[in-house]
């Protein structure tokens, strides 16, 4: 019998070695889902390697969350797979829960515990033993930087903290996957860099991690690969820079007095830069090489005698890439979401 293992856990490293990569962590197939007349998802696509992070990228109302509330066993899809580590989420929800932690769009901790009661909370909902959840939960307090207000109640903490603490909460059970649902929203600039690090910091033991954003430069900093998900489908996919790559490395941008001196200007810029377009009182332009770019066109402008109010470049925004893949912009859709399709169970770590 010890034999017979031994020679399973050879052919194992040999098909990894062999470059016969290991099963996604995270499939996603045809993934549909309707709330009454909403469609929010229409036949999403992902996959995610182990020891990874996938950015899904995307508006208000894009599908974001719903997808993640499929993969965490929150709703049933109405058609389509979703897989985590192999076990399918409508299958077998109560595996997939066990190999989970999720922190929401909104934290769900509970406001008139302390921090450490509501790790410890969730401690005891996973089942783990009393005392390897007092340790836990003081080293989760002391990662998060929370520990001088590990006593007092949440009603004390800062929307910073508790975003730092819903975090805490979804790693109590150490879950090889992780989904962190718009997890620096509404942060002020440091405590988002403080949260990347700590993200990056998780990543480095080796956990899979799938992070919804709406911001292009988070899933940049953090994320190996990105799906661009607009009105309940992916778009396009790829690293960062493939991304960026399809719409240019900068972007060019040409103010005027009014939308008609824009209108004026824009043969004369897009003889220069062909993707030049205008938007409103504005010509934006897609540009590999910002500041040469920049000199040619204000020569050719100052050489058709035209007015620049004007002149600034930039890295591109979600709003640049979705201009770009969708030839629409990443508008809000539709108004936030009830919570009448919930279902009882929650995924431990929180839910939303
Ligand atoms: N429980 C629900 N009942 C009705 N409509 C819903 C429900 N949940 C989501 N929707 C709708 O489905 C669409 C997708 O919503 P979802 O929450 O997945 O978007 P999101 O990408 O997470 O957006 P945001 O960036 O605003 O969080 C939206 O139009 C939303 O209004
Ligand atoms: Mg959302």
């Amino acid at each position: 019998m010890v034999v017979f293992n031994q020679y399973l856990t050879f052919l194992n490293d040999l098909a990894t070695v062999d470059g016969m990569s290991q099963p996604p962590a995270i499939e996603v197939s045809g993934l549909t889902k309707r709330f009454g007349e909403v469609q929010a998802l229409s036949g999403v696509d992902l996959a995610v390697e182990p020891g990874t992070v996938y950015g899904l990228l995307g508006p208000n109302g894009a599908g974001k969350t719903t997808t993640v509330r499929v993969l965490t066993t929150i709703i049933r899809p109405d058609a389509g797979i979703a897989r985590v580590l192999g076990i399918d989420v409508t299958k077998d929800p109560q595996r997939v829960r066990q190999s989970i932690g999720l922190a929401g769009q909104y934290a769900a901790v509970d406001e008139v515990l302390t921090g450490r009661e509501n790790l410890e909370l969730v401690g005891q909902l996973t089942h783990q033993s009393r005392s390897v959840v007092t340790k836990r939960a003081d080293e989760l307090l002391e990662r998060f930087g929370l520990s001088h207000a590990a006593d007092r109640s949440l009603k004390t903490y800062s929307g910073g903290m508790r975003r730092r603490l819903d975090l805490a909460a979804s790693l109590v059970h150490r879950p090889p996957v992780l989904f962190l649902d718009e997890p620096t929203t509404g942060l002020d600039p440091k405590s988002r860099n403080d949260l990347w690090d700590m993200i990056r910091e998780l990543v480095a033991d080796g956990t899979t991690l799938l992070l919804t954003t709406q911001y292009l430069e988070e899933a940049d900093v953090l994320a190996d690969r990105i799906a661009v998900i607009d009105r309940g489908t992916v778009i396009a996919d790829g690293t960062a820079a493939e991304l960026k790559a399809q719409m240019g490395a900068t972007v060019l941008e040409i103010s005027f007095v009014d939308a008609r001196g824009a209108d004026a200007a824009l043969a004369t810029i897009a003889s220069v830069v062909p993707g030049a377009e205008t938007d409103g009182a504005v010509v934006r332009a897609p540009v590999y090489d910002g500041a040469k770019t920049a000199m040619e066109v204000l020569r050719a402008i100052d050489a058709a005698g035209l007015d620049v109010g004007g002149l600034t470049v930039r890295e591109p925004s979600l709003d640049d890439v979705f201009l770009t893949l969708t030839g629409h912009r990443a508008e809000e859709i539709d108004p936030r979401p009830d919570d009448s399709d919930v279902a009882p169970a929650a995924a431990p770590g929180g839910a939303q």
